[in-house]
Protein backbone atom coordinates (compact mmCIF):
# COMPACT_ATOMS: atom_id res chain seq x y z
CA UNK A 1 0.00 0.00 0.00
CA UNK A 2 1.03 3.37 -0.57
CA UNK A 3 1.88 5.78 2.03
CA UNK A 4 0.25 8.89 2.59
CA UNK A 5 0.75 12.54 3.59
CA UNK A 6 -1.11 15.17 5.09
CA UNK A 7 1.02 18.83 5.19
CA UNK A 8 -0.65 21.48 7.19
CA UNK A 9 0.31 24.79 6.26
CA UNK A 10 1.10 28.18 8.59
CA UNK A 11 1.82 31.24 7.63
CA UNK A 12 2.53 33.44 4.67
CA UNK A 13 2.80 33.07 0.74
CA UNK A 14 6.32 31.88 0.87
CA UNK A 15 4.96 28.66 2.85
CA UNK A 16 2.30 27.54 1.02
CA UNK A 17 4.27 27.92 -2.38
CA UNK A 18 7.35 25.76 -0.15
CA UNK A 19 4.74 23.36 1.17
CA UNK A 20 4.05 22.88 -2.29
CA UNK A 21 7.00 21.80 -3.74
CA UNK A 22 7.22 19.12 -0.86
CA UNK A 23 4.23 17.78 -1.69
CA UNK A 24 5.46 17.06 -5.66
CA UNK A 25 8.98 15.96 -3.90
CA UNK A 26 6.89 13.45 -1.91
CA UNK A 27 4.62 12.16 -4.64
CA UNK A 28 7.67 11.69 -6.77
CA UNK A 29 9.00 9.78 -4.12
CA UNK A 30 5.83 7.17 -4.28
CA UNK A 31 4.00 8.80 -1.17
CA UNK A 32 0.17 10.07 -2.43
CA UNK A 33 -1.68 12.91 -0.62
CA UNK A 34 -4.21 11.93 2.69
CA UNK A 35 -7.07 13.85 2.52
CA UNK A 36 -7.24 14.18 6.13
CA UNK A 37 -4.45 13.79 8.61
CA UNK A 38 -6.39 11.26 10.45
CA UNK A 39 -5.43 8.93 7.35
CA UNK A 40 -2.02 10.28 6.91
CA UNK A 41 1.29 8.12 7.30
CA UNK A 42 3.60 11.90 7.51
CA UNK A 43 2.04 14.50 9.42
CA UNK A 44 4.26 17.38 8.12
CA UNK A 45 3.35 20.97 9.50
CA UNK A 46 4.96 23.79 7.43
CA UNK A 47 5.57 26.79 10.45
CA UNK A 48 5.24 30.37 11.18
CA UNK A 49 7.44 32.39 13.77
CA UNK A 50 6.28 35.59 13.03
CA UNK A 51 4.29 36.39 15.86
CA UNK A 52 4.46 34.19 19.32
CA UNK A 53 0.50 33.35 18.46
CA UNK A 54 1.74 31.41 14.84
CA UNK A 55 4.42 29.74 17.16
CA UNK A 56 1.35 28.59 19.72
CA UNK A 57 -0.53 27.48 16.79
CA UNK A 58 2.18 25.26 16.31
CA UNK A 59 2.24 23.57 19.72
CA UNK A 60 -1.56 23.39 19.73
CA UNK A 61 -1.80 21.53 16.41
CA UNK A 62 1.84 18.98 17.45
CA UNK A 63 -0.42 18.05 20.54
CA UNK A 64 -3.64 16.65 17.99
CA UNK A 65 -0.88 15.36 15.70
CA UNK A 66 0.65 13.24 18.81
CA UNK A 67 -2.59 11.39 19.19
CA UNK A 68 -2.33 10.17 16.05
CA UNK A 69 1.09 8.86 15.76
CA UNK A 70 0.02 7.29 19.27
CA UNK A 71 -2.80 5.42 17.20
CA UNK A 72 -1.50 4.67 14.37
CA UNK A 73 2.26 5.31 14.13
CA UNK A 74 2.20 8.64 12.01
CA UNK A 75 5.48 10.00 11.33
CA UNK A 76 5.73 13.84 12.57
CA UNK A 77 7.98 16.57 10.79
CA UNK A 78 8.16 20.00 11.32
CA UNK A 79 9.32 22.45 8.65
CA UNK A 80 9.55 26.34 8.02
CA UNK A 81 10.27 29.05 9.94
CA UNK A 82 9.82 27.96 13.41
CA UNK A 83 12.22 24.74 12.83
CA UNK A 84 14.76 27.22 11.47
CA UNK A 85 14.37 29.60 14.66
CA UNK A 86 14.16 26.31 17.40
CA UNK A 87 16.27 23.90 16.02
CA UNK A 88 16.62 20.92 18.27
CA UNK A 89 15.07 23.53 21.04
CA UNK A 90 12.47 22.22 19.17
CA UNK A 91 12.93 18.52 19.84
CA UNK A 92 13.49 19.07 23.03
CA UNK A 93 9.82 20.36 23.67
CA UNK A 94 7.91 18.31 21.31
CA UNK A 95 10.52 15.04 21.17
CA UNK A 96 7.74 12.64 19.48
CA UNK A 97 8.71 14.91 16.21
CA UNK A 98 10.61 12.33 14.01
CA UNK A 99 12.29 14.87 12.14
CA UNK A 100 12.78 18.88 11.03
CA UNK A 101 13.62 20.59 7.62
CA UNK A 102 14.30 24.30 7.48
CA UNK A 103 13.44 26.32 4.74
CA UNK A 104 16.52 26.18 2.54
CA UNK A 105 16.28 21.78 2.78
CA UNK A 106 12.69 21.68 1.26
CA UNK A 107 14.34 19.57 -2.09
CA UNK A 108 15.40 16.98 1.38
CA UNK A 109 11.79 16.02 2.21
CA UNK A 110 11.68 12.85 1.23
CA UNK A 111 14.63 11.55 2.41
CA UNK A 112 13.80 13.01 5.99
CA UNK A 113 10.41 11.53 5.35
CA UNK A 114 12.20 8.22 5.26
CA UNK A 115 15.08 8.76 7.87
CA UNK A 116 14.34 11.14 10.68
CA UNK A 117 16.79 14.28 11.23
CA UNK A 118 17.71 17.59 11.75
CA UNK A 119 18.54 19.25 8.15
CA UNK A 120 18.44 23.27 9.04
CA UNK A 121 21.70 24.30 7.41
CA UNK A 122 21.98 27.18 4.87
CA UNK A 123 22.89 26.39 1.60
CA UNK A 124 25.66 29.30 0.15
CA UNK A 125 24.06 31.94 -1.97
CA UNK A 126 25.52 30.61 -5.13
CA UNK A 127 24.81 27.16 -4.84
CA UNK A 128 21.12 27.92 -3.60
CA UNK A 129 18.54 26.22 -6.96
CA UNK A 130 15.14 27.53 -6.18
CA UNK A 131 12.62 24.07 -6.38
CA UNK A 132 11.24 24.27 -9.63
CA UNK A 133 7.18 24.09 -9.50
CA UNK A 134 5.52 20.87 -11.54
CA UNK A 135 2.97 22.78 -13.27
CA UNK A 136 0.83 19.26 -13.40
CA UNK A 137 0.03 20.69 -9.72
CA UNK A 138 -1.50 23.64 -11.33
CA UNK A 139 -4.02 22.09 -13.69
CA UNK A 140 -7.05 23.46 -13.13
CA UNK A 141 -5.82 26.42 -11.49
CA UNK A 142 -6.21 30.10 -12.41
CA UNK A 143 -3.78 31.31 -9.98
CA UNK A 144 -0.37 30.27 -9.02
CA UNK A 145 2.36 31.70 -7.02
CA UNK A 146 5.73 32.17 -8.61
CA UNK A 147 8.83 32.68 -6.52
CA UNK A 148 11.41 35.74 -7.01
CA UNK A 149 13.69 35.89 -4.97
CA UNK A 150 13.84 33.95 -1.26
CA UNK A 151 15.12 35.77 2.52
CA UNK A 152 15.42 39.44 3.37
CA UNK A 153 18.95 41.42 3.92
CA UNK A 154 16.61 44.68 6.23
CA UNK A 155 17.44 44.26 9.45
CA UNK A 156 13.66 46.12 10.83
CA UNK A 157 14.31 45.17 14.84
CA UNK A 158 10.99 43.41 15.07
CA UNK A 159 11.50 40.69 12.45
CA UNK A 160 12.25 37.09 12.64
CA UNK A 161 12.39 36.58 8.86
CA UNK A 162 15.88 37.61 8.56
CA UNK A 163 16.81 34.86 10.55
CA UNK A 164 14.52 32.02 9.76
CA UNK A 165 14.76 32.27 5.77
CA UNK A 166 18.17 33.56 5.63
CA UNK A 167 19.85 35.91 3.16
CA UNK A 168 18.36 37.52 -0.20
CA UNK A 169 18.74 35.25 -3.34
CA UNK A 170 17.16 36.22 -6.18
CA UNK A 171 16.08 33.58 -8.48
CA UNK A 172 17.33 33.93 -12.41
CA UNK A 173 14.91 35.82 -14.75
CA UNK A 174 15.20 33.38 -17.66
CA UNK A 175 14.00 30.83 -15.33
CA UNK A 176 11.17 32.98 -13.86
CA UNK A 177 9.78 33.27 -17.26
CA UNK A 178 10.32 29.47 -18.11
CA UNK A 179 8.41 28.40 -14.69
CA UNK A 180 5.59 31.32 -15.83
CA UNK A 181 5.40 29.63 -19.60
CA UNK A 182 4.83 25.82 -18.08
CA UNK A 183 1.66 27.59 -16.08
CA UNK A 184 0.39 29.09 -18.49
CA UNK A 185 0.13 26.15 -20.29
CA UNK A 186 -1.30 24.54 -18.56
CA UNK A 187 -4.08 27.03 -18.09
CA UNK A 188 -2.96 29.36 -15.20
CA UNK A 189 -4.20 33.04 -15.88
CA UNK A 190 -2.32 35.15 -13.20
CA UNK A 191 1.12 34.99 -12.06
CA UNK A 192 1.97 36.42 -8.43
CA UNK A 193 5.90 36.82 -7.91
CA UNK A 194 6.59 36.68 -4.33
CA UNK A 195 9.61 37.12 -1.63
CA UNK A 196 9.80 38.24 1.66
CA UNK A 197 11.56 41.22 -0.03
CA UNK A 198 10.69 40.69 -3.26
CA UNK A 199 11.13 44.42 -5.16
CA UNK A 200 14.70 44.23 -4.00
CA UNK A 201 14.86 41.31 -6.63
CA UNK A 202 18.24 41.32 -8.40
CA UNK A 203 18.21 38.14 -10.16
CA UNK A 204 19.92 39.64 -13.47
CA UNK A 205 17.40 42.76 -14.05
CA UNK A 206 15.66 44.87 -11.88
CA UNK A 207 12.25 43.82 -10.60
CA UNK A 208 10.83 46.17 -12.45
CA UNK A 209 12.08 44.40 -15.57
CA UNK A 210 11.07 41.54 -14.70
CA UNK A 211 8.00 42.18 -14.35
CA UNK A 212 7.67 43.77 -18.03
CA UNK A 213 9.59 39.69 -18.31
CA UNK A 214 6.57 38.67 -16.96
CA UNK A 215 4.00 40.43 -18.94
CA UNK A 216 5.81 39.43 -22.25
CA UNK A 217 5.03 35.55 -21.75
CA UNK A 218 2.12 35.04 -23.92
CA UNK A 219 -1.15 33.94 -21.62
CA UNK A 220 -0.51 35.86 -19.11
CA UNK A 221 -3.60 37.79 -18.22
CA UNK A 222 -2.90 38.68 -14.96
CA UNK A 223 0.44 39.67 -12.44
CA UNK A 224 0.43 41.10 -8.90
CA UNK A 225 3.60 40.63 -6.52
CA UNK A 226 3.87 40.44 -2.67
CA UNK A 227 5.84 41.79 -0.48
CA UNK A 228 7.22 44.91 -0.88
CA UNK A 229 9.66 47.20 0.90
CA UNK A 230 8.97 51.13 0.77
CA UNK A 231 13.14 51.87 0.34
CA UNK A 232 12.36 49.51 -2.99
CA UNK A 233 9.40 51.01 -4.46
CA UNK A 234 11.63 52.63 -7.47
CA UNK A 235 10.24 55.36 -9.72
CA UNK A 236 10.97 52.33 -12.73
CA UNK A 237 8.50 50.15 -10.64
CA UNK A 238 5.76 52.73 -10.32
CA UNK A 239 6.12 53.31 -13.75
CA UNK A 240 5.09 49.59 -14.69
CA UNK A 241 1.92 50.50 -12.60
CA UNK A 242 1.50 53.03 -15.47
CA UNK A 243 2.16 51.09 -18.52
CA UNK A 244 2.38 47.11 -18.33
CA UNK A 245 -1.64 46.36 -18.56
CA UNK A 246 -1.43 43.12 -16.87
CA UNK A 247 -0.16 44.21 -13.95
CA UNK A 248 -3.41 44.56 -11.27
CA UNK A 249 -4.01 48.02 -9.50
CA UNK A 250 -3.21 46.51 -6.01
CA UNK A 251 0.44 46.92 -3.98
CA UNK A 252 1.69 45.99 -0.86
CA UNK A 253 3.40 48.49 0.90
CA UNK A 254 3.89 47.97 4.32
CA UNK A 255 4.46 51.07 6.69
CA UNK A 256 4.63 49.64 10.18
CA UNK A 257 3.87 52.61 11.71
CA UNK A 258 2.84 56.52 11.61
CA UNK A 259 6.23 58.17 13.43
CA UNK A 260 9.74 58.78 12.36
CA UNK A 261 10.73 58.20 15.81
CA UNK A 262 8.99 54.75 15.90
CA UNK A 263 10.49 53.91 12.15
CA UNK A 264 13.64 54.70 13.39
CA UNK A 265 13.27 52.11 16.07
CA UNK A 266 11.95 49.46 13.92
CA UNK A 267 15.09 50.49 11.85
CA UNK A 268 12.95 50.61 8.77
CA UNK A 269 15.14 53.37 6.82
CA UNK A 270 13.05 55.57 5.85
CA UNK A 271 10.82 58.43 6.78
CA UNK A 272 6.48 59.20 7.19
CA UNK A 273 7.88 62.06 4.30
CA UNK A 274 9.32 59.69 2.37
CA UNK A 275 6.53 56.90 2.71
CA UNK A 276 4.24 59.65 1.27
CA UNK A 277 6.19 61.13 -1.13
CA UNK A 278 6.25 57.01 -3.16
CA UNK A 279 2.75 56.66 -1.92
CA UNK A 280 1.89 60.18 -4.05
CA UNK A 281 3.86 58.85 -7.10
CA UNK A 282 2.09 55.58 -7.45
CA UNK A 283 -1.48 57.35 -7.12
CA UNK A 284 0.06 59.30 -9.67
CA UNK A 285 0.61 56.46 -12.04
CA UNK A 286 -2.17 54.52 -11.15
CA UNK A 287 -5.11 56.19 -9.69
CA UNK A 288 -7.26 53.52 -9.24
CA UNK A 289 -4.58 51.43 -7.28
CA UNK A 290 -5.56 49.86 -4.04
CA UNK A 291 -3.10 50.25 -1.56
CA UNK A 292 -2.34 48.10 1.81
CA UNK A 293 -0.61 47.95 4.39
CA UNK A 294 0.86 46.35 7.34
CA UNK A 295 0.68 48.47 10.89
CA UNK A 296 2.34 47.31 14.16
CA UNK A 297 0.46 49.03 17.22
CA UNK A 298 2.63 48.87 20.93
CA UNK A 299 6.24 48.67 19.33
CA UNK A 300 8.52 48.91 22.23
CA UNK A 301 8.08 52.80 24.27
CA UNK A 302 5.75 53.56 21.87
CA UNK A 303 3.72 56.95 23.40
CA UNK A 304 0.45 58.07 22.97
CA UNK A 305 1.57 60.38 20.54
CA UNK A 306 3.74 58.53 18.70
CA UNK A 307 0.50 56.01 17.65
CA UNK A 308 -1.68 59.20 17.54
CA UNK A 309 0.60 59.75 14.60
CA UNK A 310 0.00 56.21 13.22
CA UNK A 311 -3.94 57.22 13.53
CA UNK A 312 -3.16 60.53 11.72
CA UNK A 313 -1.19 58.97 8.73
CA UNK A 314 -4.36 56.50 7.89
CA UNK A 315 -6.48 59.37 7.71
CA UNK A 316 -4.21 60.96 5.16
CA UNK A 317 -3.47 57.92 2.69
CA UNK A 318 -6.50 56.24 1.37
CA UNK A 319 -5.36 52.45 2.42
CA UNK A 320 -7.40 49.88 0.47
CA UNK A 321 -7.10 47.90 3.30
CA UNK A 322 -4.71 46.50 6.26
CA UNK A 323 -3.48 43.80 8.52
CA UNK A 324 -2.54 45.20 11.88
CA UNK A 325 -0.86 43.44 14.68
CA UNK A 326 0.13 43.82 18.40
CA UNK A 327 3.94 43.36 18.88
CA UNK A 328 5.38 40.90 19.65
CA UNK A 329 8.65 39.47 20.83
CA UNK A 330 10.75 37.95 18.65
CA UNK A 331 13.80 35.54 19.45
CA UNK A 332 17.12 36.55 17.74
CA UNK A 333 15.54 40.16 16.66
CA UNK A 334 17.44 43.56 17.75
CA UNK A 335 14.44 44.40 19.41
CA UNK A 336 14.19 41.43 21.72
CA UNK A 337 17.64 41.93 22.44
CA UNK A 338 17.57 45.72 23.47
CA UNK A 339 14.28 44.60 25.74
CA UNK A 340 16.07 41.89 27.48
CA UNK A 341 18.92 44.39 28.00
CA UNK A 342 16.20 46.82 29.80
CA UNK A 343 14.66 44.44 31.54
CA UNK A 344 17.97 43.54 33.49
CA UNK A 345 19.18 47.55 33.99
CA UNK A 346 18.03 49.63 36.99
CA UNK A 347 17.08 52.74 35.08
CA UNK A 348 14.93 52.09 32.26
CA UNK A 349 15.11 54.18 29.13
CA UNK A 350 11.50 55.16 28.18
CA UNK A 351 12.33 54.77 24.55
CA UNK A 352 12.66 51.22 25.02
CA UNK A 353 10.25 50.13 27.59
CA UNK A 354 7.33 47.57 26.99
CA UNK A 355 3.90 48.39 26.32
CA UNK A 356 1.53 46.91 28.50
CA UNK A 357 -0.61 44.45 26.95
CA UNK A 358 -4.26 45.89 27.32
CA UNK A 359 -2.71 49.54 25.66
CA UNK A 360 -1.38 48.00 22.67
CA UNK A 361 -4.84 45.72 21.90
CA UNK A 362 -6.42 49.22 22.35
CA UNK A 363 -4.56 51.10 20.05
CA UNK A 364 -4.96 48.01 17.75
CA UNK A 365 -8.47 48.52 18.21
CA UNK A 366 -8.43 52.42 17.45
CA UNK A 367 -6.42 51.56 14.31
CA UNK A 368 -8.65 48.55 12.94
CA UNK A 369 -11.68 50.72 13.68
CA UNK A 370 -10.73 53.33 11.99
CA UNK A 371 -9.80 51.69 8.69
CA UNK A 372 -12.79 48.86 8.93
CA UNK A 373 -15.19 52.09 8.30
CA UNK A 374 -13.01 53.25 5.06
CA UNK A 375 -12.50 49.48 3.91
CA UNK A 376 -16.30 48.59 4.19
CA UNK A 377 -17.04 52.73 2.40
CA UNK A 378 -14.51 51.91 -0.69
CA UNK A 379 -16.19 48.14 -1.18
CA UNK A 380 -19.51 49.86 -0.69
CA UNK A 381 -19.06 52.69 -3.26
CA UNK A 382 -18.83 49.90 -6.22
CA UNK A 383 -22.54 48.58 -5.12
CA UNK A 384 -24.67 48.62 -8.07
CA UNK A 385 -21.34 49.05 -10.75
CA UNK A 386 -19.26 46.22 -12.10
CA UNK A 387 -15.86 44.07 -11.31
CA UNK A 388 -13.55 42.27 -13.34
CA UNK A 389 -13.44 38.91 -11.53
CA UNK A 390 -10.52 36.01 -12.24
CA UNK A 391 -13.24 32.76 -11.39
CA UNK A 392 -10.92 31.06 -8.58
CA UNK A 393 -13.13 28.73 -7.62
CA UNK A 394 -16.44 27.18 -8.90
CA UNK A 395 -19.00 24.99 -7.75
CA UNK A 396 -22.84 24.03 -8.95
CA UNK A 397 -24.40 21.91 -6.31
CA UNK A 398 -27.16 19.79 -7.58
CA UNK A 399 -30.48 21.68 -8.81
CA UNK A 400 -29.51 25.20 -8.11
CA UNK A 401 -27.17 28.14 -9.11
CA UNK A 402 -23.58 27.82 -9.55
CA UNK A 403 -21.31 29.46 -6.94
CA UNK A 404 -18.42 31.38 -7.95
CA UNK A 405 -15.36 33.02 -6.32
CA UNK A 406 -12.73 35.35 -7.19
CA UNK A 407 -10.99 38.18 -6.96
CA UNK A 408 -11.42 41.70 -8.48
CA UNK A 409 -8.20 43.73 -10.08
CA UNK A 410 -7.76 45.58 -7.05
CA UNK A 411 -7.60 41.72 -4.88
CA UNK A 412 -10.79 42.25 -3.66
CA UNK A 413 -12.48 39.08 -3.06
CA UNK A 414 -15.89 38.62 -4.85
CA UNK A 415 -18.67 35.74 -4.04
CA UNK A 416 -21.34 35.68 -7.21
CA UNK A 417 -23.70 33.61 -8.51
CA UNK A 418 -22.74 32.23 -12.36
CA UNK A 419 -22.05 29.62 -14.69
CA UNK A 420 -18.53 30.29 -15.29
CA UNK A 421 -15.73 27.97 -15.51
CA UNK A 422 -12.16 28.42 -13.17
CA UNK A 423 -9.77 30.89 -15.28
CA UNK A 424 -12.74 32.64 -16.93
CA UNK A 425 -12.37 36.61 -16.78
CA UNK A 426 -15.84 37.71 -16.16
CA UNK A 427 -17.74 41.14 -15.42
CA UNK A 428 -19.75 41.01 -12.17
CA UNK A 429 -22.67 43.09 -11.21
CA UNK A 430 -21.85 43.89 -7.33
CA UNK A 431 -25.19 43.84 -5.22
CA UNK A 432 -23.93 43.76 -1.99
CA UNK A 433 -20.78 44.38 -0.34
CA UNK A 434 -19.00 44.31 2.99
CA UNK A 435 -15.77 44.52 5.00
CA UNK A 436 -14.08 41.38 3.83
CA UNK A 437 -16.01 40.43 0.09
CA UNK A 438 -18.08 41.69 -2.45
CA UNK A 439 -21.26 39.93 -3.11
CA UNK A 440 -23.12 40.25 -6.76
CA UNK A 441 -24.06 38.05 -9.94
CA UNK A 442 -22.18 37.43 -13.32
CA UNK A 443 -23.22 38.83 -16.38
CA UNK A 444 -20.52 39.06 -18.71
CA UNK A 445 -17.52 36.61 -19.86
CA UNK A 446 -14.75 38.62 -21.07
CA UNK A 447 -12.32 36.25 -21.91
CA UNK A 448 -13.42 32.61 -21.76
CA UNK A 449 -10.46 30.33 -20.77
CA UNK A 450 -8.96 27.54 -23.05
CA UNK A 451 -8.83 25.28 -20.64
CA UNK A 452 -11.84 24.27 -19.55
CA UNK A 453 -11.28 20.28 -19.20
CA UNK A 454 -12.21 18.53 -15.48
CA UNK A 455 -8.70 19.11 -13.61
CA UNK A 456 -6.15 15.85 -13.53
CA UNK A 457 -6.76 13.64 -10.73
CA UNK A 458 -3.88 14.16 -8.43
CA UNK A 459 -2.59 10.50 -8.26
CA UNK A 460 -1.49 11.26 -12.11
CA UNK A 461 0.82 13.38 -11.30
CA UNK A 462 2.80 10.78 -9.74
CA UNK A 463 2.78 9.01 -12.70
CA UNK A 464 3.86 12.60 -14.90
CA UNK A 465 6.49 13.45 -12.82
CA UNK A 466 8.29 9.98 -12.92
N1 LIG B 1 8.58 41.46 4.26
C1 LIG B 1 7.43 42.08 4.71
C2 LIG B 1 6.94 41.64 6.05
C3 LIG B 1 6.60 40.24 6.24
S1 LIG B 1 6.02 39.87 7.81
C4 LIG B 1 7.71 43.56 4.84
O1 LIG B 1 8.81 43.98 5.05
O2 LIG B 1 6.78 44.28 4.77
C5 LIG B 1 4.37 40.49 7.68
C6 LIG B 1 4.04 41.52 8.70
O3 LIG B 1 4.04 40.96 9.98
C7 LIG B 1 4.98 42.69 8.79
O4 LIG B 1 4.77 43.63 7.80
C8 LIG B 1 4.69 43.22 10.17
O5 LIG B 1 3.65 44.17 10.15
C9 LIG B 1 4.23 42.00 10.92
N2 LIG B 1 5.22 41.59 11.90
C10 LIG B 1 6.47 41.15 11.65
N3 LIG B 1 7.13 40.91 12.82
C11 LIG B 1 6.26 41.22 13.82
C12 LIG B 1 6.36 41.20 15.22
N4 LIG B 1 7.46 40.85 15.85
N5 LIG B 1 5.26 41.58 15.94
C13 LIG B 1 4.14 41.97 15.32
N6 LIG B 1 4.01 42.01 13.99
C14 LIG B 1 5.05 41.64 13.23
FE1 LIG C 1 11.05 41.46 8.13
FE2 LIG C 1 11.77 43.91 7.52
FE3 LIG C 1 12.61 41.87 6.03
FE4 LIG C 1 10.06 42.58 5.96
S1 LIG C 1 11.80 43.85 5.31
S2 LIG C 1 10.85 40.51 6.12
S3 LIG C 1 9.67 43.23 8.06
S4 LIG C 1 13.16 42.28 8.16
FE1 LIG D 1 5.95 33.32 8.84
FE2 LIG D 1 8.24 32.54 7.91
FE3 LIG D 1 6.43 33.54 6.29
S1 LIG D 1 7.93 33.59 9.81
S2 LIG D 1 5.37 35.00 7.60
S3 LIG D 1 6.25 31.68 7.41
S4 LIG D 1 8.63 33.79 6.14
Amino acid sequence: MQKRYFIHTFGCQMNEHDSARMGESLLRAGWVAAEAPERADLVLLNTCAIREKAEDKLYSALGRYRMLKAQRGARIGVAGCVAQQEKEGLLERAPYVDFLLGPDQIARIADLAEEGGVETGWVPSEEYVFPRADPESARGKATAFVTAMKGCDNVCSFCVVPHTRGREVSRPYAEIAREVASLVEVGVREITLIGQNVNSYAGGCSFAQLIRRVAAVPGVRRIRFTTSHPMDLSPELVDCFRDVPQLMPHFHLPVQHGADTVLERMRRRYTIAEYEERVARLFAACPGVALTSDIICGFPGETEEEHALTLALLRRVPYDNLFSFVFSERPHTAAALRLSKERAARERSPQWLEIPRAVATRRLEEVQRLQQARTVARHRSRAGGEVEVLVESARTPPGLAGERFGRSRENWTVHFAGACAVGDLVRVRVERAGLVALVGAEFEVIDATAHRAPPAPRTRLAVVSA
